[in-house]
């Protein structure tokens, strides 16, 4: 990565995007992570600390465009560039039947997982055009890929986020941005097993079947760890991906093939 450089994660307090902090970290970047609540990013802090880089945290709700370019401008006022942008921020949204999401469970859905990377970038693009340089990565799913059933909102704003990575990547490569997207499968930890155990209440099965289940629809017949979503981010913000963009690239054990 480059020297003296910044990179801004959004929802980087716990699961996927503190690792990618880490990662970034480790590769030479100032991080700043910008998530909804300090306390709960504290921990990153010290993490990212203990690789010997800066870390600063900036309350930030990325659904509000407001909140958003606060953020920026407190970003550029104290580290005068930023470099590297993860659009990680995302929530799960309801699991029901289409008929029965609401029109504000739709709307929330989509105001942080697709409408966030937007804001996120509206406001860092004019930097990274000035500086002819930037790498943007927006965390999509395997589910912006194939249908999930009782999904509809998460699976349409993830669809979403990788035609916006596709256009933003026309739109601004001759300017050395590069904007890609990563498409992680079920990533292993609290969250996941979460969902599992639901599902096993709905279905009477066990918790270890549903996850057995999920782990045969692998190639690899595993889960994810996140640390092999934030290692392809790591690349994709190195000189060795500098020809790489408009693309997403799934990270799922082999689950999703295309
Ligand atoms: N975990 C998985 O299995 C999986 C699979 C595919 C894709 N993903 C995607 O990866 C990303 C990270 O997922 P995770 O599992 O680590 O999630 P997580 O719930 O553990 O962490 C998400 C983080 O985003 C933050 N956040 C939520 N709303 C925000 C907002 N409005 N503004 C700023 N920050 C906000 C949360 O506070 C939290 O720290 C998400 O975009 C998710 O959709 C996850």
């Amino acid at each position: 990565m480059r020297p003296e450089s910044t990179a801004i994660v959004t929802g980087g307090a716990r699961g996927i995007g503190q690792s990618i902090c880490v990662e970034l970290a480790r590769r030479g970047a100032s991080v700043v992570v910008a998530d909804l609540d300090s306390e709960e990013m504290a921990e990153t802090k010290e993490l990212v600390e203990e690789t010997g880089q800066r870390c600063e945290l900036v309350e930030t709700d990325v659904a509000s465009s407001e909140s958003v370019q606060k953020t920026v401008e407190w970003v550029l006022e104290e580290f005068g560039s930023i470099e590297y942008l993860v659009n990680n921020a995302g929530i799960a949204g309801p699991t029901a039947p289409c008929e029965e999401v609401s029109t504000e469970e739709w709307e929330q859905t989509l105001a942080v997982n697709l409408k966030g990377p937007f804001q996120m970038c509206r406001e860092v693009l004019p930097h990274m055009r000035a500086e002819s340089f930037g790498r943007i990565v927006n965390i999509a799913s395997v589910t912006g890929k194939r249908p999930l059933p009782n999904r509809t909102p998460y699976a349409t704003s993830k669809m979403g986020v990788i035609g916006f990575t596709r256009t933003l990547a026309a739109e601004v490569g001759e300017e050395n941005i590069n904007v890609n997207a990563v498409c992680p499968g079920s990533v292993d930890g609290p969250r996941i097993r979460r969902v599992f155990e639901r599902q096993a209440d709905e279905t009477g099965q066990t918790y270890e079947e549903v996850r057995a289940e999920v782990e045969r629809e692998a190639a690899r017949g595993e889960l994810v760890d996140r640390e092999d979503v934030a290692g392809l981010v790591g690349f994709l913000c190195s000189e060795q991906s500098e020809r790489i963009t408009g693309q997403d690239i799934n990270v799922s054990a082999g689950k999703v093939m295309y």
